[in-house]
């Protein structure tokens, strides 16, 4: 079965064509279904199938932002509403979630991913797909998910798109799988292999993985789609000599749909003529993809919500406008605030500088149908609330799509700069803060977007370095789909916000937060390198045999650096809000814990600032000694805890053995006794400790 970039219907689309990738609109696709279903011989509906990543036409943060509210009630929201607006356009699938894990933020794809961490990028991908489906696809205003891209495409070697991922068996089975089998046991519909090989074998084409693992051991009977033209690709990656010999590696693989790469349509007769690909296996695909079009409804009804009316009323109406400017204003991770200089107060003079002050560019490559010019700007989010003064200045706009020759040019080109520099100067002496809007052009991430330097343009940093020399606080806030480099940034910034590509209502949820309306309390999920010779950086690493005693460089003999720390400038769970919180020491209630059985952790939390405050408490573990060497810390839970100033709550998490264990390759799941820590505390660096022992009750 085929999938095309299909406008015109004509016999080559009918006799080759099951699906549509990337048609959207209710009128065109009732078109182009109506003429399809006249023509075809076999009557069989055509399956519309898109990217809504996150959002439609409203759109929402990007995944990685989104994936900063520690929120999966959030997230099932906008992708619900998500569903909705593509559901009236005559969307049947989304190729959503990307539950791709990433450790290597030079990855233009981190961007899509929801970050480092398996527990939580689990979470995510069950509520994009519960957002996406409901109980069932057929409803109405929901289209069925496709969780990509499977497995370790984020594991890309240098962090060079579609490059070479050889990654363990044991670090699939924790790592980078459980979000895949996490979106498989939430109902989803489809699984897309990546483009990259995986151990010597392209996702495409590699039957461990797709036989062994999704179909065999996850018992997934949904269909299998390829990436774009992946086909094509095995001759590239040297697997294949032909596109023929592609085809039938691909088909008899598992692949049941190519996606716009031709060759099952070219090759397909032939091989099964040759008896080179089976019928049962032809038949077997087929079955699987009726059988999705027959759950979606489209025998009974081929044009399910497709409605122009509704389109109307629908897209980016006020619920859905104020569903992406609370996301956006959850998504934002406040990484500094020196002396309080935020919230603002209405009687401050604020003036608002820098490229992304009043730049509607806040989405990024996938955004569906969301336009640029439906956004909110950060001086349109603040120009009704508070006293700002906008400096026009030159708005140091790169163009995202110079080379990189003209990007270090553009960067060493200063001539601009001492007029705008100077334009900035009266703005400056006349107000009481800065906020400086800065950042990377939104192409420089996404797809095909990965960077071997991750730093912020320099005349941006030689513009907040000038800013900050005047001695009024400068409020900086970082639009950018990836994480940069910023320990310059924070040393010259009072204040410091990672606001991500925010989306339609960007503008207002990060005015919201600069001026107290909203409280920051988005955490990050990824890991900020102090600079991109960490990378690959994340907090849930093993301990090696020789593990620092303490963040220096002066430690020698032990795994880690003698020109930079090891510690990440920001790390994984991190992010402040406007008022501070107190721990006290975790009070288990048994040292011991029973295989089958619970323990439970508390701690008290107190608001121990002058505002109120939502605390994202975080529950970490660590197996001190099992057959494999285990992460010195894995995230297991969290609760998200608002408090008023002053208030005190206790905090419990219950402790199944369950969460203690871990996939050994051969054995499956697997509980071992022994040891354990279990920390609560702020972020992933946390020391607040406690330590159990768990015990079999029984011989295995
Ligand atoms: C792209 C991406 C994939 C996307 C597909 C269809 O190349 O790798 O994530 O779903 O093509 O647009």
């Amino acid at each position: 079965m085929g999938l095309h970039y299909g406008f015109h219907i004509n016999r080559f689309l009918t006799e080759t064509t099951g699906s549509i990738l990337g048609m959207v609109g209710a009128r065109q696709t009732i078109a182009i279904q109506k003429q399809y279903l006249k023509d075809s011989k076999h009557k069989i509906p055509l399956l519309f199938m898109t990217d809504v990543i996150h959002g439609y036409r409203t759109i929402f943060p990007s995944p990685l932002g989104l994936a900063c509210s520690w929120s999966p009630e959030l997230i099932e929201q906008t992708a619900a509403v998500a569903a909705k607006e593509a559901s009236v356009s005559g969307v049947h699938l989304t190729f959503s979630p990307m539950a791709d894990l990433v450790r290597d933020c030079r990855w233009g794809r981190v961007v899509e991913s929801t970050g480092e961490d398996p527990y939580l990028n689990s979470l995510y991908a069950s509520a994009f797909v519960r957002g996406y489906q409901g109980d069932d696809v057929s409803a109405p205003y929901k289209i069925a998910s496709c969780v990509k891209h499977f497995a370790g495409y984020g594991a890309a070697e240098s962090g060079k798109d579609y490059n070479t991922t050889d990654i363990s068996e044991y670090q699939l089975r924790n790592f980078y799988f459980p979000a895949f089998k996490a979106a498989i046991d939430s109902g989803c519909k489809m699984v897309m292999p990546g483009f990259n090989a995986l151990n010597g074998i392209p996702c495409t084409a590699n039957p461990w993985l797709i036989q062994d693992i999704l179909r065999e051991e996850w018992k997934f009977t949904d269909p299998v789609i390829t990436d774009c033209t992946a086909t094509y690709e095995l001759t590239a990656h040297g697997l294949c000599a032909s596109n023929k010999e592609a085809a039938q590696a691909a088909i008899n693989t598992g692949m049941d749909i190519e996606m716009v790469s031709t060759t099952f349509f070219e090759e397909g007769e032939n091989l099964a003529a040759e008896g080179k690909v089976s019928m049962q296996t032809i038949d077997a695909a087929v079955e699987r993809i009726l059988r999705l079009k027959d759950e979606l409804g489209l025998f009974e009804n081929p044009y399910k919500d497709a409605d122009p009316v509704a389109e109307e009323k629908i897209h980016l109406c006020k619920e859905h406008r104020a569903l992406a400017r609370e996301s956006a204003a959850k998504s934002v991770v406040l990484l500094k605030n020196e002396h309080h200089v935020l919230p603002l107060h209405k009687n401050e003079k604020i003036a608002l500088i820098g490229p992304y002050a009043d730049n509607k560019n806040l989405l990024d490559i996938w955004k569906c149908q969301g336009k640029e010019e439906e956004c909110v700007t950060l001086l349109e989010g603040l120009r009704d609330r508070i006293q700002v003064f906008y400096a026009e200045g030159c708005a140091l706009e790169e163009n995202p799509a110079i080379s990189y020759e003209e990007v270090h040019t553009v960067d060493r080109d200063t001539s601009c700069d001492a007029a705008c520099l100077n334009s900035y100067d009266a703005a400056v002496s006349d107000c009481d803060k800065i906020i400086l809007a800065l950042g990377e052009p939104a192409s420089w991430s996404g797809e095909a977007g990965s960077r071997a330097h991750i730093t912020l343009p320099k005349k941006q940093l030689e513009l907040l370095k000038r800013l900050s020399a005047s001695g009024k606080p400068v409020i900086t806030v970082i639009f950018s789909g990836r994480p940069l480099e910023l320990s310059e940034a924070a040393a010259a910034s009072t204040a410091l916000l990672q606001a991500w590509l925010p989306g339609t209502e960007g503008g207002n949820g990060i005015a919201d937060v600069l001026t107290g309306t909203s409280l920051p309390e988005g955490r990050l999920t990824i890991s900020f390198p102090r600079t991109v010779g960490q990378l690959p950086l994340y907090y849930n690493a093993l301990p090696t045999g020789r593990p620092k005693k303490s963040d220096s460089i002066t430690e020698r003999f032990s795994s880690g650096y003698i020109d930079e720390l090891n510690s990440p400038l920001y790390p994984f769970g991190y992010g402040l809000t406007y008022t501070t919180f107190q721990y006290s020491g975790i009070r288990l209630s048994d040292k011991v814990i029973k295989e089958g059985g619970t323990i439970e952790a508390a701690i008290t939390l107190t608001n121990t600032g002058t505002f109120p405050g939502t605390e994202t408490v975080q529950l970490y573990l660590r197996d001190l000694a099992g057959a494999y060497s285990r992460p010195v810390k894995m995230l297991k839970g969290f609760q998200k805890v608002f408090l008023s100033p002053g208030e005190s709550r206790t905090v419990d998490f219950t402790i199944s053995a369950e969460m203690l264990q871990y996939d050994i390759p051969g054995h499956g799941m697997t509980l071992e006794p022994g040891d354990f820590q279990l920390f609560i505390g702020v972020d992933s660096t946390t020391a607040n400790l406690a330590e159990f022992t768990l015990v079999k009750t029984r011989e295995s």
